[in-house]
Protein backbone atom coordinates (compact mmCIF):
# COMPACT_ATOMS: atom_id res chain seq x y z
CA UNK A 1 0.00 0.00 0.00
CA UNK A 2 1.15 3.26 -0.55
CA UNK A 3 1.02 5.76 2.29
CA UNK A 4 2.17 9.46 3.24
CA UNK A 5 3.19 11.04 6.21
CA UNK A 6 2.81 14.66 7.12
CA UNK A 7 5.04 15.49 9.97
CA UNK A 8 7.97 13.28 10.55
CA UNK A 9 8.83 13.56 14.46
CA UNK A 10 8.85 11.33 17.02
CA UNK A 11 5.27 9.91 16.07
CA UNK A 12 5.59 10.56 12.13
CA UNK A 13 8.86 8.42 11.60
CA UNK A 14 8.01 5.87 14.10
CA UNK A 15 4.59 5.02 12.12
CA UNK A 16 6.14 5.73 8.96
CA UNK A 17 9.18 3.44 9.60
CA UNK A 18 6.76 0.76 11.45
CA UNK A 19 3.92 0.73 7.91
CA UNK A 20 7.57 0.29 5.77
CA UNK A 21 8.70 -2.44 7.81
CA UNK A 22 5.69 -4.53 7.11
CA UNK A 23 6.01 -3.69 3.00
CA UNK A 24 4.29 -0.72 2.12
CA UNK A 25 5.53 1.91 0.44
CA UNK A 26 5.85 5.31 2.62
CA UNK A 27 6.76 9.00 2.15
CA UNK A 28 7.87 10.80 5.10
CA UNK A 29 6.78 14.80 4.28
CA UNK A 30 8.38 17.54 6.67
CA UNK A 31 8.61 20.99 6.43
CA UNK A 32 12.01 20.85 8.21
CA UNK A 33 14.19 20.88 5.67
CA UNK A 34 17.19 19.73 8.05
CA UNK A 35 15.65 17.41 9.66
CA UNK A 36 15.08 15.62 5.62
CA UNK A 37 18.53 16.00 5.19
CA UNK A 38 19.85 14.13 7.71
CA UNK A 39 17.39 11.19 6.97
CA UNK A 40 18.45 10.96 3.56
CA UNK A 41 21.64 11.22 4.65
CA UNK A 42 20.76 8.11 6.67
CA UNK A 43 21.25 10.30 10.33
CA UNK A 44 18.58 9.60 12.63
CA UNK A 45 17.38 13.27 14.18
CA UNK A 46 15.98 11.47 17.36
CA UNK A 47 16.97 8.86 20.03
CA UNK A 48 14.32 5.74 19.66
CA UNK A 49 15.54 2.57 20.79
CA UNK A 50 15.32 -0.18 17.77
CA UNK A 51 14.51 2.64 15.07
CA UNK A 52 17.52 3.49 13.09
CA UNK A 53 17.95 -0.19 11.82
CA UNK A 54 14.66 -0.78 11.10
CA UNK A 55 14.83 2.49 8.86
CA UNK A 56 18.05 1.81 7.64
CA UNK A 57 16.52 -2.07 6.17
CA UNK A 58 13.68 -0.05 4.44
CA UNK A 59 15.55 2.63 3.06
CA UNK A 60 17.69 0.12 1.31
CA UNK A 61 14.88 -2.30 0.61
CA UNK A 62 13.45 1.45 -1.56
CA UNK A 63 9.99 1.01 0.90
CA UNK A 64 10.97 4.57 2.98
CA UNK A 65 11.55 7.91 1.62
CA UNK A 66 11.94 11.45 3.04
CA UNK A 67 10.84 14.66 1.36
CA UNK A 68 10.12 18.23 1.76
CA UNK A 69 8.09 18.73 -1.30
CA UNK A 70 4.21 18.53 -0.52
CA UNK A 71 3.31 17.91 -4.39
CA UNK A 72 4.94 14.92 -4.50
CA UNK A 73 3.94 13.81 -0.62
CA UNK A 74 0.10 14.44 -1.67
CA UNK A 75 0.52 13.13 -5.41
CA UNK A 76 2.47 9.65 -3.55
CA UNK A 77 -0.82 7.99 -2.13
CA UNK A 78 -4.18 8.48 -1.47
CA UNK A 79 -3.98 7.76 2.10
CA UNK A 80 -2.29 10.60 3.80
CA UNK A 81 -1.27 10.62 7.39
CA UNK A 82 -1.83 14.05 9.76
CA UNK A 83 1.67 13.68 12.28
CA UNK A 84 2.45 17.07 12.82
CA UNK A 85 2.70 18.93 16.13
CA UNK A 86 -0.06 20.03 18.23
CA UNK A 87 1.62 22.67 20.49
CA UNK A 88 -0.14 24.73 23.12
CA UNK A 89 -1.54 27.65 22.09
CA UNK A 90 -0.92 30.81 24.59
CA UNK A 91 -4.52 30.48 25.86
CA UNK A 92 -4.15 26.81 27.10
CA UNK A 93 -5.96 25.02 24.20
CA UNK A 94 -4.27 23.03 21.37
CA UNK A 95 -2.55 24.83 18.21
CA UNK A 96 -3.84 23.60 15.21
CA UNK A 97 -2.43 25.72 12.91
CA UNK A 98 0.12 23.20 11.61
CA UNK A 99 -2.59 20.09 11.37
CA UNK A 100 -4.87 22.75 9.24
CA UNK A 101 -1.57 23.38 7.12
CA UNK A 102 -0.85 19.80 6.55
CA UNK A 103 -5.11 19.36 5.14
CA UNK A 104 -4.80 22.65 3.02
CA UNK A 105 -1.35 21.29 1.41
CA UNK A 106 -3.79 18.27 0.68
CA UNK A 107 -6.89 20.23 -0.95
CA UNK A 108 -4.82 22.11 -2.47
CA UNK A 109 -3.18 19.15 -4.79
CA UNK A 110 -5.28 16.20 -4.29
CA UNK A 111 -6.79 14.83 -7.34
CA UNK A 112 -8.62 11.34 -6.93
CA UNK A 113 -10.12 10.21 -3.46
CA UNK A 114 -7.90 10.56 -0.74
CA UNK A 115 -8.57 8.95 3.14
CA UNK A 116 -7.05 11.63 5.26
CA UNK A 117 -6.07 10.41 8.81
CA UNK A 118 -5.42 12.43 12.03
CA UNK A 119 -2.90 11.27 13.90
CA UNK A 120 -1.60 13.90 15.52
CA UNK A 121 -3.54 14.16 19.45
CA UNK A 122 -6.84 17.09 18.43
CA UNK A 123 -9.30 18.25 20.30
CA UNK A 124 -12.45 17.18 19.74
CA UNK A 125 -14.01 18.56 16.60
CA UNK A 126 -10.49 18.77 14.55
CA UNK A 127 -11.63 16.45 11.65
CA UNK A 128 -14.31 18.78 11.11
CA UNK A 129 -12.66 21.54 10.71
CA UNK A 130 -9.86 19.52 8.65
CA UNK A 131 -12.74 18.62 6.31
CA UNK A 132 -13.66 22.08 6.25
CA UNK A 133 -10.32 23.40 5.08
CA UNK A 134 -9.73 20.53 2.20
CA UNK A 135 -13.22 22.00 1.24
CA UNK A 136 -11.91 25.66 1.09
CA UNK A 137 -9.15 24.71 -1.14
CA UNK A 138 -11.20 22.50 -3.41
CA UNK A 139 -14.19 25.09 -3.79
CA UNK A 140 -10.96 27.70 -4.57
CA UNK A 141 -9.35 25.27 -7.04
CA UNK A 142 -13.26 24.99 -8.50
CA UNK A 143 -12.50 21.26 -8.05
CA UNK A 144 -14.73 18.37 -6.82
CA UNK A 145 -12.61 15.83 -5.63
CA UNK A 146 -14.21 12.94 -2.60
CA UNK A 147 -12.15 12.35 0.20
CA UNK A 148 -12.53 11.14 4.21
CA UNK A 149 -11.14 12.83 7.37
CA UNK A 150 -10.65 10.17 9.96
CA UNK A 151 -9.10 9.86 13.07
CA UNK A 152 -6.44 7.45 14.50
CA UNK A 153 -4.83 8.64 17.71
CA UNK A 154 -1.25 7.21 18.32
CA UNK A 155 -0.62 5.69 21.88
CA UNK A 156 2.97 4.90 21.35
CA UNK A 157 5.03 5.65 24.44
CA UNK A 158 8.82 7.02 23.27
CA UNK A 159 11.58 4.84 24.43
CA UNK A 160 9.38 1.73 23.62
CA UNK A 161 7.85 3.41 20.51
CA UNK A 162 8.41 0.77 18.21
CA UNK A 163 6.97 -2.11 20.69
CA UNK A 164 4.09 -0.32 20.84
CA UNK A 165 3.38 0.19 17.47
CA UNK A 166 4.18 -3.05 16.56
CA UNK A 167 2.00 -4.41 19.21
CA UNK A 168 -0.40 -2.29 20.09
CA UNK A 169 -2.98 -2.81 23.27
CA UNK A 170 -5.17 -0.94 20.70
CA UNK A 171 -5.83 1.21 17.58
CA UNK A 172 -8.93 3.30 17.84
CA UNK A 173 -9.93 4.00 14.89
CA UNK A 174 -12.88 7.43 14.38
CA UNK A 175 -14.48 7.08 11.04
CA UNK A 176 -18.08 6.96 9.83
CA UNK A 177 -17.55 5.61 6.08
CA UNK A 178 -17.01 2.11 5.48
CA UNK A 179 -14.47 2.64 3.01
CA UNK A 180 -12.36 4.66 5.35
CA UNK A 181 -12.82 1.80 7.84
CA UNK A 182 -11.70 -0.98 5.25
CA UNK A 183 -8.80 0.60 4.39
CA UNK A 184 -7.50 1.25 7.99
CA UNK A 185 -8.37 -2.29 8.94
CA UNK A 186 -6.06 -3.38 5.88
CA UNK A 187 -2.92 -0.72 7.16
CA UNK A 188 -3.25 -2.53 10.96
CA UNK A 189 -4.18 -5.96 9.60
CA UNK A 190 -0.56 -6.56 10.18
CA UNK A 191 -0.02 -5.59 13.98
CA UNK A 192 -2.96 -7.77 15.20
CA UNK A 193 -2.47 -11.14 13.91
CA UNK A 194 -2.93 -13.19 17.20
CA UNK A 195 -6.23 -10.74 18.13
CA UNK A 196 -8.68 -8.10 16.83
CA UNK A 197 -7.04 -5.15 18.16
CA UNK A 198 -8.78 -2.57 16.24
CA UNK A 199 -11.86 -0.56 17.89
CA UNK A 200 -14.12 1.44 15.67
CA UNK A 201 -15.96 4.33 16.90
CA UNK A 202 -16.92 7.75 15.96
CA UNK A 203 -14.75 10.44 14.99
CA UNK A 204 -15.43 12.62 17.74
CA UNK A 205 -15.32 9.76 20.75
CA UNK A 206 -12.12 8.89 19.48
CA UNK A 207 -10.50 12.39 19.44
CA UNK A 208 -11.51 12.20 22.86
CA UNK A 209 -10.08 8.63 23.78
CA UNK A 210 -6.65 10.00 23.27
CA UNK A 211 -6.95 12.83 25.56
CA UNK A 212 -8.89 11.01 28.35
CA UNK A 213 -6.04 8.51 28.20
CA UNK A 214 -3.35 10.91 28.44
CA UNK A 215 -5.43 12.66 31.70
CA UNK A 216 -6.46 9.59 33.45
CA UNK A 217 -2.56 8.67 33.47
CA UNK A 218 -1.65 12.24 34.46
CA UNK A 219 -4.01 12.09 37.53
CA UNK A 220 -2.22 8.69 39.06
CA UNK A 221 0.73 10.27 38.71
CA UNK A 222 -0.20 13.69 40.44
CA UNK A 223 -1.95 11.16 42.97
CA UNK A 224 0.66 9.53 43.85
CA UNK A 225 2.78 12.44 44.25
CA UNK A 226 0.78 14.42 46.23
CA UNK A 227 0.09 11.20 48.63
CA UNK A 228 4.24 10.54 48.80
CA UNK A 229 4.20 14.07 49.82
CA UNK A 230 1.55 13.03 52.50
CA UNK A 231 2.84 9.57 53.38
CA UNK A 232 6.13 11.76 54.41
CA UNK A 233 4.73 14.40 56.63
CA UNK A 234 2.79 11.52 58.33
CA UNK A 235 5.60 8.71 58.71
CA UNK A 236 4.22 6.53 56.17
CA UNK A 237 6.54 4.81 53.59
CA UNK A 238 4.71 5.35 49.77
CA UNK A 239 6.47 2.50 48.72
CA UNK A 240 4.39 0.36 51.22
CA UNK A 241 1.34 1.94 50.25
CA UNK A 242 2.31 1.51 46.40
CA UNK A 243 2.26 -2.17 46.63
CA UNK A 244 -0.58 -2.55 48.51
CA UNK A 245 -2.66 -0.65 46.84
CA UNK A 246 -1.18 -1.76 43.15
CA UNK A 247 -1.99 -5.32 44.05
CA UNK A 248 -5.80 -4.34 43.95
CA UNK A 249 -6.63 -5.12 40.16
CA UNK A 250 -9.08 -2.11 40.25
CA UNK A 251 -5.61 -0.37 40.68
CA UNK A 252 -3.36 -2.32 39.35
CA UNK A 253 0.74 -1.10 39.13
CA UNK A 254 1.54 0.48 36.15
CA UNK A 255 1.86 4.32 36.84
CA UNK A 256 1.44 4.40 40.63
CA UNK A 257 5.40 5.68 40.90
CA UNK A 258 5.84 8.85 42.75
CA UNK A 259 8.83 10.99 41.31
CA UNK A 260 9.35 14.74 40.11
CA UNK A 261 6.26 15.15 38.29
CA UNK A 262 5.64 14.49 34.92
CA UNK A 263 7.16 15.81 31.58
CA UNK A 264 7.31 15.46 27.99
CA UNK A 265 5.56 16.48 24.79
CA UNK A 266 2.15 15.06 25.41
CA UNK A 267 0.56 14.91 29.16
CA UNK A 268 1.40 18.66 30.04
CA UNK A 269 0.09 19.85 26.92
CA UNK A 270 -2.76 17.22 26.55
CA UNK A 271 -3.70 17.85 30.09
CA UNK A 272 -3.87 21.31 29.28
CA UNK A 273 -5.84 21.30 25.59
CA UNK A 274 -8.43 18.99 27.45
CA UNK A 275 -9.43 21.88 30.45
CA UNK A 276 -9.32 23.73 27.73
CA UNK A 277 -12.16 21.91 25.79
CA UNK A 278 -13.33 21.57 28.86
CA UNK A 279 -14.07 24.67 30.00
CA UNK A 280 -15.48 25.79 26.41
CA UNK A 281 -17.63 23.45 26.55
CA UNK A 282 -19.22 24.29 29.32
CA UNK A 283 -18.39 20.74 31.54
CA UNK A 284 -15.28 21.42 33.40
CA UNK A 285 -12.86 18.67 34.55
CA UNK A 286 -12.16 20.23 37.55
CA UNK A 287 -9.88 17.18 38.68
CA UNK A 288 -7.40 18.58 35.96
CA UNK A 289 -7.07 21.71 37.25
CA UNK A 290 -6.02 19.78 40.85
CA UNK A 291 -3.53 17.75 38.53
CA UNK A 292 -1.84 20.48 36.58
CA UNK A 293 -1.11 22.25 40.11
CA UNK A 294 0.05 19.08 41.82
CA UNK A 295 2.48 18.26 39.30
CA UNK A 296 3.55 22.50 38.46
CA UNK A 297 4.79 21.77 42.59
CA UNK A 298 6.26 18.23 42.60
CA UNK A 299 8.77 19.43 39.94
CA UNK A 300 9.77 21.99 42.44
CA UNK A 301 10.13 19.42 45.17
CA UNK A 302 13.62 18.31 45.15
CA UNK A 303 14.87 21.63 44.94
CA UNK A 304 12.67 22.28 48.18
CA UNK A 305 14.30 19.22 49.50
CA UNK A 306 18.10 20.96 49.09
CA UNK A 307 16.74 24.22 50.13
CA UNK A 308 15.78 22.75 53.53
CA UNK A 309 19.02 21.32 53.79
CA UNK A 310 21.26 23.77 52.64
CA UNK A 311 19.90 26.52 52.35
CA UNK A 312 18.45 29.16 50.03
CA UNK A 313 22.02 30.42 49.18
CA UNK A 314 23.51 27.84 47.00
CA UNK A 315 26.79 29.92 45.88
CA UNK A 316 29.63 27.57 45.76
CA UNK A 317 27.74 24.49 45.72
CA UNK A 318 27.85 22.21 43.52
CA UNK A 319 25.68 19.35 42.35
CA UNK A 320 25.83 15.94 40.05
CA UNK A 321 22.89 15.47 38.26
CA UNK A 322 21.80 11.73 36.60
CA UNK A 323 18.99 12.39 34.01
CA UNK A 324 18.01 15.28 31.97
CA UNK A 325 15.28 13.50 29.33
CA UNK A 326 12.01 13.56 30.98
CA UNK A 327 12.12 9.97 31.18
CA UNK A 328 14.69 6.95 30.27
CA UNK A 329 15.41 5.73 26.77
CA UNK A 330 14.57 8.88 25.23
CA UNK A 331 16.13 12.21 24.56
CA UNK A 332 13.41 14.26 24.82
CA UNK A 333 13.69 17.32 26.91
CA UNK A 334 10.07 18.53 26.45
CA UNK A 335 8.85 19.89 29.99
CA UNK A 336 11.70 17.77 31.32
CA UNK A 337 11.55 18.11 35.28
CA UNK A 338 15.28 18.42 34.61
CA UNK A 339 15.11 21.73 33.27
CA UNK A 340 12.93 23.11 36.58
CA UNK A 341 15.31 21.20 38.75
CA UNK A 342 18.41 22.76 36.63
CA UNK A 343 16.87 26.12 36.54
CA UNK A 344 16.11 26.49 40.05
CA UNK A 345 19.03 25.42 41.25
CA UNK A 346 21.13 28.13 39.43
CA UNK A 347 18.63 30.59 40.04
CA UNK A 348 20.13 30.08 43.90
CA UNK A 349 23.64 30.38 42.78
CA UNK A 350 24.87 26.36 42.53
CA UNK A 351 26.17 24.59 40.02
CA UNK A 352 25.40 21.84 38.50
CA UNK A 353 26.99 18.75 36.74
CA UNK A 354 24.73 16.75 34.29
CA UNK A 355 25.34 13.23 32.92
CA UNK A 356 22.38 11.59 30.76
CA UNK A 357 23.08 8.43 28.50
CA UNK A 358 21.80 9.96 25.17
CA UNK A 359 19.77 13.80 26.36
CA UNK A 360 23.01 16.02 26.58
CA UNK A 361 23.19 17.33 23.07
CA UNK A 362 19.58 18.01 23.24
CA UNK A 363 19.93 19.42 26.66
CA UNK A 364 22.75 21.55 25.07
CA UNK A 365 20.26 22.71 22.44
CA UNK A 366 17.54 23.71 24.55
CA UNK A 367 19.33 25.09 27.56
CA UNK A 368 21.93 27.00 25.98
CA UNK A 369 25.58 27.83 27.34
CA UNK A 370 24.98 29.11 30.95
CA UNK A 371 28.34 28.94 33.41
CA UNK A 372 25.93 27.09 35.77
CA UNK A 373 25.74 24.31 34.19
CA UNK A 374 27.95 21.63 32.71
CA UNK A 375 28.13 18.33 31.23
CA UNK A 376 30.08 14.95 32.67
CA UNK A 377 31.22 12.16 30.35
CA UNK A 378 29.97 9.63 32.60
CA UNK A 379 27.86 9.57 35.65
CA UNK A 380 30.54 8.94 38.29
CA UNK A 381 32.95 12.41 36.43
CA UNK A 382 29.51 14.10 37.40
CA UNK A 383 30.06 13.14 41.22
CA UNK A 384 33.80 14.98 41.40
CA UNK A 385 33.36 17.25 44.15
CA UNK A 386 29.76 17.49 44.46
CA UNK A 387 27.75 18.39 47.62
CA UNK A 388 25.01 16.06 46.54
CA UNK A 389 23.72 13.64 43.87
CA UNK A 390 20.06 15.05 42.45
CA UNK A 391 18.66 11.99 40.33
CA UNK A 392 15.96 13.35 38.13
CA UNK A 393 15.36 10.90 35.21
CA UNK A 394 15.38 6.66 36.43
CA UNK A 395 17.48 5.43 33.50
CA UNK A 396 18.39 1.88 33.67
CA UNK A 397 22.46 2.28 34.29
CA UNK A 398 21.73 4.21 37.22
CA UNK A 399 20.03 1.77 39.72
CA UNK A 400 23.44 0.04 40.62
CA UNK A 401 25.80 2.19 40.70
CA UNK A 402 29.62 2.19 42.36
CA UNK A 403 28.73 4.12 45.96
CA UNK A 404 32.40 3.74 47.54
CA UNK A 405 33.94 5.12 44.10
CA UNK A 406 30.86 7.72 44.13
CA UNK A 407 31.87 8.04 48.28
CA UNK A 408 35.26 9.16 47.03
CA UNK A 409 34.57 11.74 44.44
CA UNK A 410 31.90 13.42 46.06
CA UNK A 411 32.28 16.04 48.74
CA UNK A 412 29.59 14.48 50.75
CA UNK A 413 27.53 11.21 50.44
CA UNK A 414 24.04 12.68 50.23
CA UNK A 415 21.38 11.82 47.59
CA UNK A 416 18.44 13.17 46.58
CA UNK A 417 16.60 10.76 44.47
CA UNK A 418 13.87 12.18 42.73
CA UNK A 419 12.63 8.72 41.28
CA UNK A 420 12.86 6.36 44.83
CA UNK A 421 15.61 4.76 42.65
CA UNK A 422 17.69 3.17 45.73
CA UNK A 423 16.20 1.26 48.28
CA UNK A 424 17.00 3.76 51.78
CA UNK A 425 18.14 0.58 53.49
CA UNK A 426 21.18 -0.23 50.94
CA UNK A 427 21.72 3.60 50.06
CA UNK A 428 21.89 4.20 53.59
CA UNK A 429 24.04 1.10 54.48
CA UNK A 430 26.79 2.23 51.85
CA UNK A 431 27.40 5.26 54.00
CA UNK A 432 25.02 7.86 52.10
CA UNK A 433 22.45 10.23 53.37
CA UNK A 434 19.45 9.34 51.38
CA UNK A 435 16.55 11.90 50.69
CA UNK A 436 13.82 10.16 48.96
CA UNK A 437 10.36 10.99 47.99
CA UNK A 438 7.78 9.67 50.51
CA UNK A 439 9.70 6.42 51.24
CA UNK A 440 10.80 6.49 55.61
N1 LIG B 1 5.70 12.15 21.04
C1 LIG B 1 4.85 11.26 21.51
O1 LIG B 1 5.21 10.42 22.33
C2 LIG B 1 3.43 11.23 21.04
C3 LIG B 1 2.64 10.10 21.30
C4 LIG B 1 1.32 10.09 20.85
C5 LIG B 1 0.81 11.19 20.17
N2 LIG B 1 1.59 12.28 19.95
C6 LIG B 1 1.01 13.39 19.19
O2 LIG B 1 1.47 13.29 17.85
C7 LIG B 1 1.67 14.60 17.30
C8 LIG B 1 3.10 14.75 16.85
O3 LIG B 1 3.95 14.66 17.96
P1 LIG B 1 5.53 14.50 17.82
O4 LIG B 1 6.06 14.27 19.19
O5 LIG B 1 5.83 13.51 16.75
O6 LIG B 1 5.92 15.97 17.32
P2 LIG B 1 7.30 16.44 16.69
O7 LIG B 1 7.41 17.87 17.01
O8 LIG B 1 8.39 15.50 17.05
O9 LIG B 1 7.06 16.28 15.10
C9 LIG B 1 6.17 17.03 14.37
C10 LIG B 1 6.79 17.27 12.98
O10 LIG B 1 5.82 17.86 12.11
C11 LIG B 1 6.52 18.73 11.24
N3 LIG B 1 5.56 19.64 10.59
C12 LIG B 1 4.92 20.71 11.11
N4 LIG B 1 4.10 21.25 10.19
C13 LIG B 1 4.18 20.49 9.09
C14 LIG B 1 3.55 20.50 7.81
N5 LIG B 1 2.63 21.42 7.50
N6 LIG B 1 3.89 19.56 6.91
C15 LIG B 1 4.81 18.63 7.20
N7 LIG B 1 5.42 18.55 8.40
C16 LIG B 1 5.12 19.46 9.33
C17 LIG B 1 7.53 19.39 12.15
O11 LIG B 1 8.58 19.99 11.43
C18 LIG B 1 7.97 18.21 13.00
O12 LIG B 1 9.10 17.54 12.44
C19 LIG B 1 1.26 15.58 18.40
O13 LIG B 1 -0.09 15.91 18.23
C20 LIG B 1 1.44 14.76 19.67
O14 LIG B 1 0.60 15.19 20.70
C21 LIG B 1 2.89 12.31 20.35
Amino acid sequence: MKITMIGTGYVGLVTGTCLAEVGNDVLCLDVDARKIDMLESGLVPIHEPGLEPMIRRSVAAGRLRFTTDPDAAVAHANVQFIAVGTPPDDDGGADMQYVLQAARNIGRRMTHWTLVVDKSTVPVGTADRVRETIAEELAARGVDVPYTVASNPEFLKEGAAIEDFMKPDRVVIGADDERAIALLRAIYAPFQRNRERLLVMDVRSAELTKYAANAMLATRISFMNELANLAEKLGADIEHVRQGIGADPRIGWHFLYPGVGYGGSCFPKDVKALRHSADRAGAPLRVLGAVEAANDAQKRVLVDKIVARFGRDLSGRRFALWGLAFKPNTDDMREAPSRVVIAMLAELGATIVAYDPVAIDEARRVLGDTAHLAFAANPIDACDGADALVVVTEWKEFRSPDFDEMKRRMKRPLIFDGRNLYEPDIVRGAGFEHVSIGRR
